[in-house]
C-alpha cells in the first residue's frame, strides 16, 4: 500500500509543481467550489496510478490544483464511498496521497440527513464530533510508520482553531452554521424511521455515508481537519417523507454559495 501511495504521489508531482497547503474534499452536489478556483492543473483520477475511480453520477473524478483566494490548494472533485464497493483503504487512499503531496489542512464537505430538530433543509453544520457507525476502520491492517500513530488519538478529531475560524466567518457573513455530531453509516439505503430515531438517541445531529473514514486517516496523518455538512433532507420520524436523490442534490447545490464562501475564507 505504501508503494502505491508513493507511486500515485510521484505521478502527481511529475504533472504539477504547485505545492498545495490545503486539501479540499467536495461532497455530493458540491463540486461547484471549483468555479472560484484559479486552476493550474487538472488531473483525472483515471490517470493517477492506483487511484480509485468514481462511479456515482453526482460526483466527478478529478484532482484540481490551483489557487483559492491566492492560496495553493488541491481539490478532490468527487470522493469514494464505501457503498460503491471500495474497501476502506481505497476510500481513504487519496487522503494519504494528499498528505504526501504536502498539505497540512483538510477541508471536507458532505451531504447529510438532519436529525437535530432545530435543523432545516439547506442548513450547514460544522462537525464537532462524530460517531463511526460504519463498523469498519480504514486504519485496520498493516501499519507503516509513515502513516502516523498505530492508535491515533480521537479526543479532538476536528481542529479547534479551524472550527473557531469557521464560526467567525459564518457570523461575519450572515451564514447560519450549526455545530453538531455526524454519524457515518454504510448506506446506501437511507434510514428507516426507527433508525433516524435511534441515531438521535445516540447523540447524532446529522447522518451521512462518508467523511469519517477520511477524517480517521487525516487525523492519523496529523492533518488539521474541518468538515461541514449540508443538511439535504430531514430524518424526523413523525414526518418522514420518501427522499429522492434529486432533492438531496438540489439542496446541496442551493447551499453551494454559502459553503463556498466559508471554504474560501477558511483557506
Ligand atoms: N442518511 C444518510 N445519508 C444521507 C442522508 C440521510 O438522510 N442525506 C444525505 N446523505
Amino acid at each position: 500500500m505504501l508503494n502505491k501511495i508513493h507511486e500515485a504521489t510521484n505521478y502527481i508531482l511529475s504533472q504539477t509543481s504547485l505545492k498545495p497547503e490545503t486539501g479540499i474534499i467536495l461532497g455530493t452536489g458540491l463540486g461547484g467550489l471549483v468555479a472560484d478556483c484559479d486552476i493550474v492543473k487538472t488531473i483525472d483520477y483515471e490517470e493517477i496510478p492506483h487511484f480509485p475511480t468514481t462511479s456515482v453520477t453526482s460526483h466527478e473524478g478529478k484532482l484540481i490544483f490551483g489557487y483559492l483566494n491566492k492560496k495553493p490548494v488541491v481539490i478532490m472533485q468527487g470522493r469514494f464511498h464505501y457503498y460503491e464497493g471500495y474497501n476502506m483503504q481505497e476510500v481513504t487512499f487519496p487522503v494519504r496521497v494528499l498528505k504526501f503531496l504536502g498539505i497540512s489542512k483538510l477541508l471536507i464537505s458532505n451531504a447529510a440527513g438532519g436529525i437535530n430538530r432545530n435543523y432545516n433543509i439547506g442548513d450547514l453544520m460544522l462537525l464537532n464530533d462524530h460517531l463511526n457507525l460504519m463498523h469498519e476502520s480504514p486504519l485496520r491492517g498493516k501499519h507503516y510508520r509513515e502513516y502516523g500513530d498505530r492508535f491515533p488519538d480521537m479526543s479532538e478529531p476536528y481542529n479547534k482553531n479551524l472550527m473557531a475560524l469557521a464560526l467567525n466567518i459564518a457570523v461575519a457573513n450572515n451564514i447560519k452554521l450549526h455545530q453538531g455530531c455526524y454519524a457515518a453509516v454504510q448506506g446506501p439505503a437511507l434510514e428507516t424511521k426507527a433508525e433516524y430515531k435511534m441515531l438521535g438517541k445516540l447523540g447524532a445531529d446529522a447522518v451521512g455515508m462518508s467523511t469519517v473514514p477520511e477524517v480517521l486517516v487525516a487525523v492519523q496523518m496529523k492533518l488539521a481537519v474541518c468538515a461541514i455538512s449540508v443538511i439535504t433532507d430531514l430524518g424526523f420520524s413523525e414526518t418522514l417523507r420518501p427522499a429522492s436523490l434529486e432533492k438531496i442534490i438540489e439542496a446541496s447545490i442551493n447551499a453551494k454559495p454559502q459553503l463556498s464562501k466559508l471554504f474560501l475564507e477558511l483557506v
